[in-house]
């Protein structure tokens, strides 16, 4: 049985081939962001309220004006075909199941039209690439698929350094295509290193600057999501271009090896912004504990990735909609412990820094 999100990551890690689990789970250099991520959570207690006769606990808020049932969108994560043959089309199901939004990555393996038919409501991540051109074509096309937002991730001028792809010289297989990047020339298995690496660097323009962001608010109709946030002065700035909504990110700690985890960078980002967009926080969510804290320090709403990868890759659709059932249930429970019928009542009273946290992530094996 599969109690928790531990226990997919377990059985996924039994059921993918070695290097693909290695390039979801990993992350850049010494991986001390990837692992600090989970547990900066642990360095948050609860005071919990009592007697407050709440009989209903619900778990529903809105993102950018759309109603979701559960805080917890789905992170835009690249080749979803690496863990299930329906790739990104059972991600989608199930977050529409599940009543939340399915995040489509630029380097998805399924057509953004054939994802829009199956999704209810649905996000397109956007990388810039050298190919300007080919950019303002991605937006338009996801406007007019249907997205209801574009998540401009920031994060990756050049691809972070995974050591474990490099070793493993990860490529996808040659049946796999991403299907939104640019045509380039095949140029076949490098000799060394992640073919993935290369490839990505040679198409994603790393000089992105701030004309870039207002240059894709002036031509994108869908609101602006800003995705790879962590000084409060960027996240001044990008709602000053116009952005709607931010994403505290690290990118799940695979670009920058040491950044600050997501969940420490939140706060004064949520002060900077003072409630002029919204912001929401990804990286190491797996609890709905989690989720909670993230809440209550001033986030609307939190995004997951690799557990979704570990749902997808055991079970497909229903393994998806299972992490996120766990979530949901854990979350609800957690809000009634805590005295909270709803997100919107939450808020910094209920937590303070812990005296003591644990130095590395539980797992219950
Ligand atoms: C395998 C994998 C691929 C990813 N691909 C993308 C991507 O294409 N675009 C993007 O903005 N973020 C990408 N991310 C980052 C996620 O959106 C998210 O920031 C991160 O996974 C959150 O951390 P978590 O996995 O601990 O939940 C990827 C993450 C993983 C694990």
């Amino acid at each position: 049985v599969k109690l928790n999100l531990t226990d997919y990551e377990i059985e996924a890690r039994s059921v993918l081939p070695s290097h693909v689990y290695d390039f979801i789970a990993g992350g850049s250099c010494d991986q001390v962001t990837v692992q600090e991520c989970c547990l900066a959570f642990s360095r948050w207690r609860f005071v919990p309220r009592i007697l407050r006769g709440h009989k209903n606990i619900s778990t529903a808020t809105t993102i950018l004006g759309h109603p979701i049932s559960l805080p917890v969108l789905v992170a835009p994560w690249a080749a979803q075909k690496l863990c299930h043959p329906a790739g990104e089309i059972a991600t989608a199901r199930a977050a529409k199941k599940a009543g939340t939004i399915f995040t489509l990555a630029t380097p998805s393996t399924v057509h953004m039209e054939d994802v829009a038919a199956e999704a209810d409501h649905w996000w397109f991540q956007l990388y810039i690439f050298r190919d300007r051109g080919f950019t303002r074509d991605l937006v338009l096309r996801a406007a007019a698929a249907g997205a209801s937002a574009l998540v401009v991730t920031v994060d990756m001028p050049v691809f972070g350094r995974r050591e474990a792809d490099e070793r493993n010289r990860f490529a996808l297989p040659s049946e796999m295509s991403l299907v939104h990047f640019p045509p380039k020339e095949h140029f076949g298995l490098p000799d060394t290193g992640s073919a993935v690496a290369i490839s990505t660097n040679s198409l994603i323009d790393p000089g992105i600057a701030w004309a870039d962001l207002e240059w894709l608010a002036s031509l994108s109709p869908l609101p602006i999501v800003v995705k790879g946030v962590l000084h409060a002065d960027d996240a001044r700035q990008a709602v000053d271009v116009g952005a709607r909504a931010l994403i505290v990110s690290n990118h799940g700690g695979r670009q920058l090896d040491s950044a600050i985890t997501s969940l420490d960078a939140l706060p004064k980002v949520v002060e900077a912004i003072d409630g002029r967009a919204e912001v929401l926080v990804d990286g190491g969510v797996r609890r709905g504990s989690d989720v909670l804290k993230a809440l209550a320090l001033g986030a609307r709403a939190v995004m997951v990735g690799r557990p979704i990868a570990w749902g997808l890759a055991v079970n497909g659709e229903d393994g998806v909609l299972h992490v996120l059932s766990i979530l949901r249930e854990e979350l609800q429970r957690d809000l009634h412990l805590s005295g909270c019928s709803s997100p919107a009542v939450l808020d910094r009273t209920l937590l303070t820094p812990a005296l003591s946290a644990p130095t590395s992530v539980a797992r219950w094996y």
